[in-house]
């Protein structure tokens, strides 16, 4: 039988399922994740994805594909900074490796019997002469056929638009794949944009962070919103300037995010159920960069309180938290603030008014799912800092075994003398909670 926690993620997972169902979904996906062992399982999440109702859309990278076929064949590529310079003789040859990484999801999609069309999708115009480099067979986008790909979508098939673009004349152009997929996530309206490389995110180590910044358990950066990714890459121009994937990535995902793609989640392609983990629930693997309200501490609605007992019930079964049903949170319905993560609750609190201008902070939980990422500390600090706009000179809390926690927060510890006396009046003896105190002036 499934634990709690099990059916708190199969509600996740149908909380998402249900929000996005419809919604069109760009995937960016680059070559060497066609190579790798969980290729056939991502493709798998694909056509899932596909089947139950979203709009996949795949954009195939192609770049080190390209650069073995021309090496092969041994054709040279001139370079304008990182741009390849596609010439006349080489472009067969593009074509050719870009449409057999394409044939490599068509394949995958077969398999999972989900209808594929690779098609001329992009229109697409010469770079022309930059800084005195013919750029020949260069390409940027020109336009994206949104009809054509929408009639795609609406039977439910899964468009793949490969590295290359047509003129209206019939030239054909060599378009990077990254601009590909920002200029059809713009133009198709795309909720989010996958962006799948073989390395996945911003990690820790390698680069300068900006203060403040989530890291996930493997050393990630969780997730950015758009002024700290900005911040992020500034950080790191110098490297930047040295074509880093990863940032490269960012910089991507950050002018997506700015265009109006609500996520774009940098995730690595290699490690299986990385698209559905980043999909269904907030525990994503990748970096995630958001331009939407993602997060918010606010105060306790009525619809809220189930989810707030929910969360609660196991503390309260182990005697962690005192006991209170509806009716108690009810009553001090304004006394609560709940931590709110796309639509759902994963951490709550409450601070009580008590006389002589003292507050109790108490019913502080999270989410055994989202524990260690900062959201108890933070709706700890929510409730003293309303603690010091209700103009209360000290916040106490009666503890039995997380009193390390709070002292970690500034708390110390004190005799239960020194609480208001209607409180003490109440003060379960056989509790034999500690007390730990904050003062605010
Ligand atoms: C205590 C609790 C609220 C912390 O929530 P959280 O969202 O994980 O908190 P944060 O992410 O802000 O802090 C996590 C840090 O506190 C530490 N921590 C968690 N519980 C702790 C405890 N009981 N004692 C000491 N430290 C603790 C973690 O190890 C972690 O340390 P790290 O940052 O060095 O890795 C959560 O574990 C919980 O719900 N506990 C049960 C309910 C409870 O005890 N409530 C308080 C009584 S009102």
């Amino acid at each position: 039988m499934a634990d709690e926690t099990q059916v708190d993620r199969i509600r996740e997972a149908f909380h998402y399922q249900s929000r996005f169902k419809g919604s069109t979904m760009v995937f960016k996906i680059d070559f060497p994740v066609t190579e790798e062992p969980s290729f056939p399982h991502l493709v798998r999440d694909l056509a899932l994805l596909a089947r139950t109702g979203f709009r996949v859309v795949i954009v195939p990278g192609a770049k080190e594909w390209i650069d073995a076929v021309l090496t092969e064949y041994g054709i040279h590529s001139n370079y304008a900074g990182t741009t390849r310079i596609t010439a006349g003789a080489a472009m067969p040859f593009v074509e050719m490796a870009a449409f057999h990484v394409a044939t490599r999801f068509m394949t995958g999609l077969s398999a999972d019997r989900v209808d594929a069309v690779t098609g001329n999708f992009v229109r697409a115009r010469g770079l022309g002469v930059v800084n005195g480099l013919d750029m020949e067979h260069t390409g940027k986008v020109d336009k994206i056929f949104i009809d054509s790909l929408g009639r795609i979508l609406n039977l439910g098939m899964v468009p793949i638009l490969p590295c290359i673009g047509w003129s209206p004349t019939g030239k054909s152009y060599n378009v990077p794949s990254n601009e590909i997929a920002l200029s059809v996530s713009i133009a198709l309206g795309a909720v989010k944009l996958f962006i799948i490389s073989a390395q996945g995110g911003i990690r820790t180590g390698a680069y300068a962070l900006p203060d403040g910044i989530a890291i996930g358990e493997h050393g990630q950066v969780i997730r950015l919103s758009p002024p700290e990714a900005e911040a992020l890459l500034a950080a790191n121009a110098a490297a930047a300037g040295r074509d880093d994937k990863a940032l490269t990535e960012l910089d991507l995902a950050l002018r997506a995010s700015r265009a109006g793609v609500e996520r774009v989640h940098i995730i690595d392609g290699r490690e299986r159920g990385a698209i559905l983990r980043e999909l269904f629930s907030n525990l994503g693997v990748g970096t995630m960069v958001y331009a939407d309200e993602y997060e918010s501490i606010r105060t306790l609605k009525t619809s809220d309180i189930p989810d707030v007992l929910r969360l609660m019930e196991p503390l309260m079964q182990q005697g962690i938290l005192i006991r209170r049903g509806i009716e108690d949170i009810r009553g001090k319905q304004d006394d609560y603030a709940v931590f709110e993560i796309d639509g759902s609750i994963h951490a709550c609190g409450a601070l009580h008014n008590w006389e002589g201008g003292q507050g109790e902070i108490a019913a502080i939980a999270t989410d055994p799912a989202y524990t260690d990422m900062g959201l108890g500390s933070r709706i700890v600090r929510f409730l003293i800092d309303e603690a010091r706009e209700k103009g209360l000179h000290r916040v106490f809390v009666l503890t039995t075994r997380t009193h390390d926690w709070f002292e970690f927060l500034g708390f110390k510890e004190c005799s239960a003398e020194s609480l208001p006396e209607q409180r003490r009046k109440q003060y379960d003896l056989k509790r034999k909670s500690k007390v730990f105190a904050l003062e605010l002036r």
